[in-house]
Order: C-alpha cells, then sequence, then structure tokens
C-alpha cells in the first residue's frame, strides 16, 4: 500500500483529444457541478462560457483518483478562476452552492422545461419566458404558433425526454438496417453517437450511412425515409439534402460546424414488444410504444472517416479534435475532410487510425472520447 504525506499532483495535456477519457469518472460530484454550470450557460446562450465549464469538467473527468485538495490542480489545463471557485466550494463544502442555486432557480428550471421540446433552442425558450411562458401547460395555453419540429416535440415530449437504452438503440439499428438494405443492397450502417463510446443510455440514437461504391449512396435518404414511413415507424422527420458540393465556403472549412451531409432529424416509433411499456401520465392508458429520437446522416465511402470521427462525439471531443488541428497543425478539420494549411491540401483518410496520424495525435478508441 502507498503511504503518502503529501497529495498527489495531477498533470493532463492540454487538449482533450490528447487525452483517453473513460466513462469511469472519479470525480463525479465536482464535474456534475461544472456540467450543470455548462448547460446553464447553454441554456442562457452563452456558449463561450459553456464551451469554459465544459473544458474544466473534462480535464476532472480525465484525472485517475479523486481530488482532495485544490493543490493536487495546479498547473492544470483549462480551470478557470470560475471554476476553480466551484471546485474549492465542492472540496470544502461537499457541493456547489452556485450549481444547487441554479438548479433550484425558476429561470433555469423554465429553459430546461422548454428546450426540451424538439425544435426549441436557448433563443425561443428565452423569448416564451419573456412572454410569461414557463411550462408546457402555459405554452399550450398561450395558442403561440408552433413549427412542425415543435409541434411533435410538444406532443413526443415524455419519450423525447426519457433517456434511450443500449437495448432500444440496438432494436432501432435494427429496424435502420433493415430499411437501408431494402432500398439499397449493399449500403452500410454503423451506430455513431454515445453509444458507440459506449454509454448505457443516450438522448437519441445515431446512425451513419454509406455504401462502398462512391456515388450509390446519392439520394438515399428520401428512399429510406419513404420505407420507414410506409412501415409506420416515424411520428417525425425532416429531411435535408447534401449541400457539401455547393457550398462556397469549401469543405475544410464549413461555415459553422454544422456540417453537409444528406441527413434525417427523426423521431421514432418504437414498439413496446415485450418489454414493459412506458407509464406516461397517470390518466392516460400506458402506450405500446415510445418516441425515439433518431439521428440519421448519409456519406459518401470516399468522407466515410471523417464523417465517422465528426459523429461520435463527444462534442467536447470534436471540438478540441478541432481547435488542435487548426492552433498545433495549421489544419482544417471537419466531418467531410482534412484540409492542410501549409502544404495547400487535402489529406485523404480511410479510417479514424490514419486522421489521427495526420493530425499527429495517438489514437484514441470511440471508448475513450468521453470527454
Ligand atoms: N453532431 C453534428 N452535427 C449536428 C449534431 C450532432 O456533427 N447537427 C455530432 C456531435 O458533434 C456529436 C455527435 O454528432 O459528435 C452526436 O451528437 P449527439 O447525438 O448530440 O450527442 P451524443 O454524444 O450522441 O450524446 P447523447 O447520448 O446525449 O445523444
Ligand atoms: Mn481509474
Ligand atoms: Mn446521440
Ligand atoms: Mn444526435
Amino acid at each position: 500500500a502507498e503511504c503518502l504525506n503529501f497529495a498527489m499532483v495531477f498533470s493532463v495535456p492540454n487538449y482533450a483529444c490528447q487525452r483517453r477519457t473513460t466513462l469511469e469518472n472519479h470525480n463525479a460530484v465536482l464535474t456534475d457541478a461544472l456540467s450543470l454550470l455548462a448547460e446553464n450557460a447553454e441554456l442562457e446562450d452563452e456558449d463561450g462560457r459553456g464551451v469554459a465549464f465544459r473544458r474544466a469538467a473534462a480535464v476532472l473527468k480525465a484525472l485517475p483518483k479523486p481530488v482532495t485538495s485544490l493543490t493536487q490542480l495546479r498547473g492544470l489545463p483549462c480551470l478557470g478562476e470560475h471554476s476553480l471557485r466551484v471546485i474549492q466550494d465542492v472540496l470544502e463544502t461537499g457541493s456547489s452552492s452556485e450549481a444547487e442555486s441554479t438548479k433550484q432557480s425558476e429561470r433555469f428550471k423554465a429553459l430546461k422545461v422548454l428546450t426540451g421540446i424538439f425544435g426549441v433552442g436557448p433563443k425561443t425558450a428565452a423569448w416564451w419566458i419573456r412572454h410569461g411562458i414557463n411550462t408546457l401547460h402555459q405554452l399550450r395555453a398561450s395558442g403561440h404558433t408552433l413549427n412542425r419540429a415543435q409541434q411533435a416535440g410538444l406532443e413526443h415530449y415524455d419519450g423525447v425526454n426519457r433517456p434511450v437504452t443500449k437495448a432500444e438503440a440496438d432494436a432501432i439499428g435494427e429496424i435502420v438496417e433493415t430499411a437501408v438494405t431494402s432500398v439499397l443492397p449493399g449500403a452500410q450502417v454503423t451506430l455513431t453517437g454515445g453509444f458507440r463510446r459506449g454509454k448505457l443510455t443516450g438522448h437519441d440514437v445515431d446512425f451513419l450511412i454509406t455504401h462502398p461504391e462512391e456515388g450509390r449512396e446519392e439520394g438515399l435518404m428520401p428512399k429510406v425515409v419513404s420505407w420507414l414511413e410506409s412501415q409506420g415507424f416515424l411520428l417525425y422527420q425532416k429531411t435535408t439534402r447534401n449541400s457539401y458540393l455547393e457550398s462556397k465556403d469549401g469543405p475544410a472549412r464549413p461555415a459553422s460546424n454544422m456540417d453537409r451531409f444528406e441527413r434525417c432529424f427523426s423521431i421514432f416509433k418504437l414498439d413496446a414488444c415485450g418489454r414493459q411499456p412506458a407509464l406516461s401520465q397517470a390518466d392516460e392508458e400506458p402506450k405500446p410504444w415510445r418516441a425515439v429520437r433518431v439521428d440519421l446522416v448519409v456519406s459518401p465511402i470516399s468522407q466515410f472517416a471523417f464523417a465517422l470521427l465528426g459523429w461520435t462525439g463527444s462534442k467536447l471531443f470534436e471540438r478540441e479534435l478541432r481547435r488542435w488541428a487548426g492552433y498545433e497543425k495549421t489544419m482544417s478539420l471537419s466531418s467531410h475532410a482534412l484540409y492542410d494549411n501549409k502544404q495547400s491540401r487535402y489529406l485523404k483518410a480511410t479510417s479514424e487510425e490514419e486522421i489521427f496520424a495526420h493530425l499527429g495525435l495517438e489514437y484514441v478508441p470511440p471508448s475513450e472520447r468521453n470527454a
């Protein structure tokens, strides 16, 4: 047994993509507090502050042991004054007073409830709150006009906000697989997002679809969606066609972090088949099915590795990969391509391993990208 009279001092590299972050977290109380403050900042539409808290939480997630004193954190990256104050509060009192009071504030609760509606972001939620709407009941009674996504989001609120299990994700995976291979034999479906990182639950299920012959994937999404619709699997869907070739900003430099693949944001109707049907509101009959958010993306095989890396997450890990590429390597990484700004050329890759190698990073498998 070790006997140390002084606390262990931790060392963590600067970028989350240089670290291996598993789901095992030795500092959950600290990272929960910081994540809540990050969520609050994002709900207040202050993304810069949100990222700062997310980065601080990610550093603590990467530590091999629980933090017991602030001095152990000396020299660690991404821990700003505010985050350190939160950490100190937790270490001294067992919880963060700021996180606790935020969690209990009416504004936080209202923002969370309203943005829980699929299709509602922080700006819309804030606007509703300014107009006296703080709850779903008030929203329904207000007669405010909702777009199609928001109508579906409100209608399927309970389902969309209930965590999706791995078993449910696998069941959806089989449906998507059947749909895709029915309309295009030889096409391939890959589970991405949190479930590919080994998470046991998720807020949705993400899939990437491709075909080994370049070009065969063109126009695939509308066919998949028609098939799913004809079988009654879709409660809602919005398909966006591929806008990659017509984009003026260039493949590796999209105007936003949003990629330009053919995509479909949907709400699936998943039969309870054998599982316990979800109990909804007490006055309702238990439904024999549940609503599940599903994201489908189609990529040509030539961009598949980039799309896979870009859609596996975590969101912070992705952000850090792009930051590393830009600041440390003078490269531009997107879910479509990697561009070397010094050599003025695209760097091809057919696997995630190759992309990490191009970036001068040690390969990090999906299960260790949980930053
Ligand atoms: N993503 C993206 N473009 C979007 C939405 C998501 O590139 N418009 C990427 C995210 O960067 C992330 C991945 O898709 O890498 C999955 O996103 P999301 O489903 O939101 O998060 P998960 O990590 O899967 O977590 P959860 O379990 O909550 O779904
Ligand atoms: Mn450990
Ligand atoms: Mn997801
Ligand atoms: Mn998603």
